[in-house]
């Protein structure tokens, strides 16, 4: 068995879930990415092979149980010290909610909200201890309170829904209890954030992975963003 702590990072094809593979393994720790086509995975292949001790990958489908079910399975009874969930879309581009089709919405609220919290609960028998963690990655666009402007109408819904069932999943957690985190990465330069923003990924991934170490054996779940701010529900 690894003496190094493991973390699971789910959505590690690219973006903030690539560059957290890369840091949690720099930093020292035995990394499992998952991402959902392994063959055209070729940033975190090379990963990879550049730390064949430290890094892996297995396939995942955050939104097929069949898939997290494969995976499960896969991991036997390997123990993880964090567990990550990353993964996520964005939703139709017009974020339209008179626009918007069922199909598009299910694909929104599925991937976004139910898939993490289904992973979640699926791999909780995996967590090493009470000093494990559990991140939702989520957005300050799902905080309710901040919601002022009220664009990116579904993506918003989608990450709100999420806390919700963050907030459920929590309180339904009996001993030993880990630690859960629901993080905003700030507003990143990736496929998703755009060329626009004005994070870089490492500076948001850095900061994250601070806030993770520090939360081992803390307790409580708590909304922050990549800084440690304290973001309202
Ligand atoms: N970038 C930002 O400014 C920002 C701000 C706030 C929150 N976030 C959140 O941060 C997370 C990562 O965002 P990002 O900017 O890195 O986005 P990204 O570049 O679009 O990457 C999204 C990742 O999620 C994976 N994914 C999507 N659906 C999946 C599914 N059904 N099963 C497994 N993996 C799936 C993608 O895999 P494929 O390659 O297979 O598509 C990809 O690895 C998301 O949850 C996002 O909502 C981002």
């Amino acid at each position: 068995m690894s003496e190094r702590p493991v973390v699971l990072v789910a959505g590690a094809s690219r973006g903030l879930g690539l560059e957290l593979v890369r840091q949690f393994a720099d930093r020292g720790w035995t990394v499992i990415g998952t991402v959902r086509d392994v063959t055209r995975a070729h940033e975190l292949i090379r990963l990879e092979g550049e730390r064949p001790d430290r890094v892996s990958i297995k396939a995942l489908d955050i939104a097929k149980p069949e898939s997290v079910a494969a995976l499960k399975a896969g991991l036997g009874g390997e123990r993880l010290d964090v567990l990550y969930i990353n993964a996520g879309i964005m939703g139709p581009t017009h974020h339209d909610p008179r626009r918007v089709t069922d199909a598009e919405f299910e694909e929104l609220m599925l991937t976004n909200a139910l898939a993490p919290i289904r992973l979640a609960e699926a791999l909780l028998g995996n967590l090493r201890d009470e000093k494990s963690v559990v991140v939702f990655m989520t957005s300050q666009l799902g905080s309710i309170l901040e919601n002022d402007s009220g664009d990116y109408d579904l993506y918003r819904a989608s990450k709100a829904a999420l806390n919700s069932l963050t907030r459920s999943f929590v309180a339904r957690l009996r001993s030993p209890r880990p630690t859960v985190l629901s993080l905003h990465p700030g507003w990143v330069k990736t496929d998703m954030g755009g060329a626009q923003a004005p994070l870089d990924a490492p500076t948001s991934v850095a900061g994250m992975i601070d806030i993770v170490e520090r939360a081992r054996g803390a307790g409580g779940h708590r909304f922050l963003d990549y800084q440690g701010k304290e973001i309202p529900w």
